[in-house]
């Protein structure tokens, strides 16, 4: 029979695609997205699967306890994959506080429900920034599900408190729980307030190309199914009380990155202006997802020079979505954000 699961923040970019990739491996499960359609949830993102018999969206906060709970005595779920945070590094630096509201209590609410009404696994999605930085002239170096938690940012702070909150609620009461820790993402319905998808909107508008100092922090690139497909494995395979690192060992400089856009877009490096740099700013991250190969047999499937291609042509076939995004608040944010920052 099939599972009954709640994916929280499934309006968002990476809950959208684990929609998506739900629904069509798994057609015998029920599939209800709870979101509170924050600035970065979409519901025109969720209109291809609206209609499906298999699929149920509803509008509320993680934060909200009444309304949680009375979606678990509706549904009775089976597994909760917990997606739902603010997500954005620079926004938690201009104001943390609903960081630690949504990321932190949202989880609690979360676990105290399936608590109440019992479980078969609740998954929290957490990143490689709860590990803080690596050098960037020590390439040997790697995060492993035991590196210490060592967070720079609100938003990092914020997640790694949920981690701990969420190993707290195995130990003490055996909620049967897993987390795994993703490098950073890519691929359809990113806010185009992260790198790629602002870069690519920016280069398409001949604006200039911000790169935050020298560009020369790297980041780990990780197309987005191979992300969906990694929690799919944890959530059916993986072991209970469990850390599971996810990453493709693919690491690129922000300025190289940046560059390829502006080749795959044919427009020119000109564009590309070095601004200040973000507070703070993590040096290098670098997934070891040694552990989940092992256990659960993940690989990535989608190499960089592939998922970058079909990224751009996504974001070029389907205007419509990110237009209606920057031509409303979208527009206070980037004046706000970019609007002095030299
Ligand atoms: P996103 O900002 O695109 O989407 C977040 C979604 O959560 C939105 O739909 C939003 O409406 C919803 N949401 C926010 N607050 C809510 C609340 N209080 N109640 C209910 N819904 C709420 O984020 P994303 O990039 O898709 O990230 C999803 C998760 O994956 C986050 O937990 C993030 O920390 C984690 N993660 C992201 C990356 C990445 O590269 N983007 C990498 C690793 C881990
Ligand atoms: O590593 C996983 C994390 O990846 C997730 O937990 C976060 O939710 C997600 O937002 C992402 O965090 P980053 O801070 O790494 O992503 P962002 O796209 O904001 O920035 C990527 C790099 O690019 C970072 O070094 C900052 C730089 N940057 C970013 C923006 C938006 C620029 O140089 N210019 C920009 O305009």
């Amino acid at each position: 029979m099939g599972k009954t699961i709640i994916v929280t923040g499934g309006a968002g970019f990476i809950g959208s695609n684990f929609v998506f990739h739900m629904l069509d491996g798994h057609p015998d499960d029920r599939i209800i997205c709870l979101d509170k359609l924050t600035y970065a949830g979409n519901l025109s993102t969720l209109c291809s699967v609206m209609d499906r018999p298999n699929f149920r969206f509803v509008k509320a906060d993680i934060c909200d306890r009444n309304a949680v709970n009375g979606l678990f005595e509706e549904e009775h779920p089976d597994i909760v994959v917990n997606f739902a945070a603010e997500s954005h590094v620079d926004r938690s630096i201009e104001d943390p506080g609903v960081f630690l509201r949504t990321n932190i209590l949202g989880t609690q609410v979360m676990m105290d429900a399936c608590r109440k009404y019992g479980i078969e696994r609740y998954h929290q999605v957490s990143t490689d920034e709860v590990y803080g930085d690596l050098p960037l002239d020590r390439p040997d170096l790697f995060f492993t599900e035991t590196t210490p938690i060592h967070t720079s940012s609100p938003y990092s702070a914020s997640k790694a408190s949920a981690d701990l909150l969420v190993l707290a609620y195995h130990r003490t009461f055996g909620l049967p729980v897993s987390i795994s820790r993703c490098s950073n993402n890519y691929g359809p319905y990113q806010f185009p307030e992260k790198l790629i998808p602002l870069m690519i909107i920016n280069a398409l508008h001949d604006k200039p190309l911000p790169v935050y100092g020298d560009g020369l922090n790297v980041r780990d690139w990780l197309y987005v199914e191979d992300h969906c497909e990694a929690i799919d494995r944890i959530i059916h395979d993986g072991r209970v009380g469990e850390v599971y690192n996810v990453g493709g060992h693919n690491e690129m400089a922000n300025i190289d990155i940046v560059k390829l856009i502006c080749h795959e877009l044919g427009k020119p490096e000109s564009l590309i202006t070095h601004v200040a740099d973000r507070k703070g700013h993590d040096l290098r991250y670098a997934i070891d997802p040694a552990k989940i190969s092992r256990e659960l047999g993940w690989l990535p499937k989608t190499k960089f020079s592939d998922g970058i291609k079909k990224t751009v042509a996504w974001y070029l076939n389907n205007r419509d979505w990110w237009e209606t995004i920057i031509s409303g608040e979208y527009q206070n944010y980037y004046e706000k954000m970019y609007g002095n920052r030299v």
